[in-house]
């Protein structure tokens, strides 16, 4: 049988390391995709620079178009990014025929349903493995390998850039200022980090894990985003004195009334498999009610990790092709007609734990006014932490773990203590998750 024609639009990291594999294992890939891949084309505004990585092995093209116009062309690899050009060329492609293999999480997030749809009604797949922890496979895994189960909850560390500059803090006990200057020196982090360290990019990820493991659209708006840039090397070393971590996670949580749908830095319990994942590596934790706990982990970036999860599709799209479109597995792992519009809760409908720092007046009194207040608001005192006052000085800081409260009533009584003539400074409130 012929080979599969391929043509990668963007010939960056990701495209050089998917040229680089494909070449590499090939003899493995064929026997496993039932024929052969072949990248027969390339676009790439750096026409040279393409050349120089594919040789002659393929016709190189600036124009992106000229391979969603060439008929000999069955799958196109979106590897542009962004939410502007990548989605008209998607959409194209789609309206060609095309099969499209894309790794763009905000295109998806952002644009997904109308995406999704127009695929359907062409009859070809999207598919989109590397959008989420790089080369970590779990979309198959909330797609196929979960499929039995009834999906309770995700935890994700989904951004390396963010996680190293976590793990830095931590371990060095320096400020993020410093750790991101550092990031970016070592090519950790990108020049400009605003996606990464604003929580974007992990909100991306986890709208997708939440539309496949709930049967819900992707709806990046709905979800909350809280990035790791005003966190203080005070409080990752005040969580490491109370026995936790802090992660940025994304969190998609299944409730009674709606789905949880955050990011945002979080206390989990330092014995915890997840809070010892470090440096740029990713995981996600998903709870499932047949199987338990399961735990995925990787590098969630870079070359060869993310050519890894763009091969994938590329094969499992071969092994499809020529398949009914019925009979294929839906993009988001629930069929059109059995996708549902549970309301993503707003934040202040959300239900989790708090780690709270206040700055205080050292006198009698402000403790017990304090905790007054959170029991009015029904707010159950986990843990109380209060360091000595340093020599001379008149004010301390005060730390409280609660238990299991609703988002907005925390803030009324946050509210109430900050108006307090004896807390001296804002009060810092953190989320705290048990994970168990
Ligand atoms: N910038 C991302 C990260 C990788 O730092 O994990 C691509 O999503």
């Amino acid at each position: 049988m012929n080979p599969i024609k391929v043509g990668l639009l963007g010939i960056g990291t990701v495209g050089g390391g998917t040229f680089q594999v494909l070449q590499r294992n090939q003899a493995e890939i064929r026997g496993r995709a039932g024929r052969g891949i072949e990248i027969a084309m390339v676009a790439d505004l750096d026409v040279d620079r393409a050349r120089s990585i594919v040789g002659d092995a393929c016709t190189v093209v600036a124009d992106a178009r000229q391979v969603i116009a060439n008929p000999e062309i069955d799958i196109v690899v979106e590897l542009i990014g962004g939410y502007g050009v990548a989605r008209s060329l998607v959409l194209e492609a789609i309206a060609a025929g095309k099969h499209v293999v894309t790794a763009n999480k905000a295109l998806l997030a952002v644009h997904g349903s109308e995406i999704f749809a127009a695929a359907r009604a062409k009859g070809v797949m999207v598919a989109f493995e590397a959008a989420v922890a790089g080369g970590i496979p779990i979309i198959k895994a909330l797609r196929e390998g979960l499929t039995a189960n009834r999906i309770e909850w995700i935890a994700g560390i989904i951004n390396g850039t963010t996680n190293f500059i976590l793990s830095e803090m931590r371990s060095k006990g320096l400020d993020f200022g410093t750790v991101l200057k550092e990031a970016q020196r070592l090519g950790y982090a990108e020049a400009d980090p605003t996606f990464d360290i604003e929580g974007v990019d992990a909100a991306h990820k986890v709208t997708i894990m939440s539309a496949i493991a709930f049967g819900i659209p992707v709806q990046f708006d709905q979800a909350h985003v809280e990035g790791i840039t005003a966190l203080q090397a005070t409080d990752i070393q005040y969580a490491q004195q109370l026995g936790y971590r802090i992660k940025l996670l994304g969190i998609a949580r299944r409730r009674d009334n709606g789905i949880e749908l955050r990011v945002h830095p979080t206390l989990i319990p330092a014995n915890r498999l997840i809070a010892n994942v470090e440096g740029a590596m990713n995981a996600v934790l998903v709870q499932a009610d047949a199987v338990g706990t399961t735990l995925y982990y990787g590098k969630g970036a870079g070359a060869e990790p993310t050519a890894s999860a763009v091969i994938a599709d590329l094969v499992d799209i071969t092994r499809l092709a020529s398949a009914d479109p019925d009979h294929r597995v839906p993009h988001l792992a629930f069929q059109p007609d059995a996708m549902n519009n549970t309301p993503i809760l707003p934040m202040d409908q959300v239900q989790t734990s708090f780690y709270l720092r206040l700055r205080v007046a050292d006198q009698a009194g402000v403790l017990s006014r304090i905790t007054t207040i959170l029991a009015e608001h029904q707010i159950s005192i986990d843990a109380v932490l209060q360091r000595e006052s340093a020599e001379g000085e008149s004010q301390t800081d005060l730390i409280i773990l609660t238990h299991d409260t609703q988002e907005g009533r925390m803030n009324k009584a946050l509210a109430q203590m900050q108006a307090l003539p004896t807390v001296l400074a804002p009060i810092v409130k953190l989320r705290k998750e048990e994970l168990a």
